[in-house]
């Protein structure tokens, strides 16, 4: 199967990258060999290619700074998914793309179902919307995977900065009024390929690892993850933060930066149309995060 992937520097596509490119034929393109923005370059780079699946991991990820450079969000989030979707139509192949638990309000108290209806808070979820819409208008079987909190080995995240400032400090601290599901980069990356077939049905599908956390739990159980590995700390446990404090902490006091987008307080994805499916389920969040610290920082 021929696979092309956009985004692969980024934390997500670089592990698709990595997964894949032993079984199958892969071009990776990164940001500086092709820009989402300059939407021209990228029918022209595409058209001459031949693929079968194209997966989009490319997406202007800085929620605050989606908030002042809107155009320039709409076009890569918004407009760029459907001239990818459009590609794909003319070849017969099939779109991958991905979006996120942003695009919903974060009012409910329930995992989210494809069902339920998105409410963005943020422009930057306000453009990954309009992304899913614009493939989802052209139609033609292309699958939107909404993911929440990724982390892995390819790119930092919240969770190894939690770690590395955990090595620093002896008291640190994370948000523990918001909640949802992180989710591995190899579990999205194992999981994928079940729906490149273009025979399999399209539409929106949710994945994350199972269970449910805040930022606090999900460092405290890193840290707890680390000491196990024997890894040295000199913080053992995670203070609280509130959400409503982030708006005002400045880098260094709270581990965050300062924030201007407004983030939903409850954005866990459900599962269940995952499940239906493909007959399994996403491992627990506990364990994707104990297996990936065990692999990668046990090494370090
Ligand atoms: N990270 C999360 O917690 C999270 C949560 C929910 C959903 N998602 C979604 O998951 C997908 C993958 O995100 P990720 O976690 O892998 O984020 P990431 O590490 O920021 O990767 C995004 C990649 O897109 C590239 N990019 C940015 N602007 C581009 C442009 N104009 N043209 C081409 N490439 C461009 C970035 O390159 P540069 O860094 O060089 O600009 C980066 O390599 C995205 O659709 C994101 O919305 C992520």
């Amino acid at each position: 199967m021929k696979i092309v992937i956009l985004g692969a520097g980024g934390r997500l596509g670089a592990a698709l990258l990595r997964e894949y490119k032993e079984k199958h034929d892969i071009a990776g393109f990164n940001h500086a060999q092709l820009d989402l923005a300059s939407l021209g370059d990228v029918r022209r780079i595409l058209d001459a290619m031949n693929f079968d699946v194209l997966i989009n991991a490319a997406a202007f990820t800085n929620v605050d700074l989606c908030e002042t450079e809107r155009d320039r969000a709409f076009v890569i989030n918004a407009e760029g998914p459907g001239v990818l979707a459009e590609i794909c139509n003319a070849k017969n192949a099939k779109l991958i793309h991905f979006s996120t638990d942003y695009v919903f309000d974060g009012e409910k108290r329930a995992p989210y179902t494809e069902q339920d209806r998105a409410n963005p808070i943020s422009f930057y979820g306000e453009s990954k919307r309009a992304g899913e819409k614009n493939v989802i208008a052209v139609g033609n079987g292309h699958v939107v995977v909404r993911v929440s909190w990724v982390f892995g080995p390819d790119r930092s995240s919240f969770v190894d900065a939690m770690i590395k400032r955990a090595q620093q400090d002896e008291q640190i601290n994370a948000v523990a009024d918001k909640f949802s599901t992180p989710t591995y980069t190899d579990d999205i990356a194992q999981m994928l390929p079940q729906f490149f077939n273009r025979g399999v049905e399209g539409g929106i599908l949710h994945f994350a690892n199972t269970g449910k956390c805040s930022w606090q739990e999900y460092a405290q159980w890193a840290l707890d993850c680390c000491r196990g590995a024997g890894i040295s700390l000199k913080a053992t446990t995670v203070g609280a933060l509130k959400l409503s404090d982030m708006t005002r902490l400045r880098q260094g006091s709270g581990g965050q930066a300062n924030w201007i987008a407004r983030r939903p307080v409850y954005s866990v994805l459900s599962t269940a149309k995952y499940s239906e499916l493909t007959g399994t389920a996403p491992r627990a969040w506990r364990e994707a995060v104990a297996d990936y610290i065990t692999r990668f920082y046990s090494k370090k």
